[in-house]
């Protein structure tokens, strides 16, 4: 299936250097607080503002649920991927909806809606869509620390996804940071 040439798919993640999202229990107290980035966010909140459309993964979605900070979407359609239904708590109902299947079906339905610029993240739900050939771009913010063990943000392909790198900026706090497009 071709996809939608109207509609963006793209990746703002943070890794550490043997490529993991997250600790195996999913923390993520490795990663740099806000304003580490010489005052910045690693420009997270020029990328959020870009898109129109958050799609995540159960287990992200579930993280984030664990927060006790507001809810960082406002104004954004977003959509959880889950094989069941996610609890959704009151205050975020009809903020958020649900969806599963297929990458390119779960596309469709989105262009449908007239979503034109999709984040999607979580590191198994970045996987499908990367092996669907959905991300236009990826945006890699590498974290100076070995984990040693943990969620993966890549995992098999079966044949080679080539990138085309863009930029590369590195941080005083050692954090370097690529855009590819795919
Ligand atoms: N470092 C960072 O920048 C960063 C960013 C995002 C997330 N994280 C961390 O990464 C961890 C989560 O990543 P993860 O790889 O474990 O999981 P994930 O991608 O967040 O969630 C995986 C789950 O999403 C559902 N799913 C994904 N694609 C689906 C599809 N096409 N149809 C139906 N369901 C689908 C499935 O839920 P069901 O099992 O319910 O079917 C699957 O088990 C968390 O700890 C999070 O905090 C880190």
């Amino acid at each position: 299936m071709k996809p939608d040439p109207a509609l963006k798919f793209s990746v703002f993640i943070a890794a550490s250097i043997d490529g993991f999202i997250a600790r195996p229990d999913g923390a993520l107290d490795w990663l740099p607080a806000d304003g580490d980035a010489e005052g910045g966010d690693f420009g997270f909140s020029d990328f959020l503002a870009s898109v129109d459309t958050v799609v995540m993964g159960r287990h992200t979605y579930e993280k984030l649920l664990s927060f006790d900070v507001g809810w960082p979407f406002d104004g954004k359609r977003v959509v959880i991927l889950s094989s069941q239904t996610p609890n959704i708590p009151a205050p975020l109902a009809g903020r958020v909806s649900w969806l599963a299947g297929d990458p390119h079906r779960i596309a469709a339905q989105l262009a449908a809606e007239g979503a034109q610029h999709v984040y999607v993240d979580g590191g198994t739900t970045i996987q499908a869509f990367l092996r669907a050939r959905l991300i236009r771009r990826l945006t890699l913010t590498r974290v100076p620390v070995l984990l040693g063990a943990g969620i993966p943000l890549f995992g098999p392909v079966a044949y080679d996804l080539p990138l085309q790198h863009l930029r590369t900026v590195s941080y005083s706090n050692g954090v370097v940071q690529s855009d590819y497009a795919a």
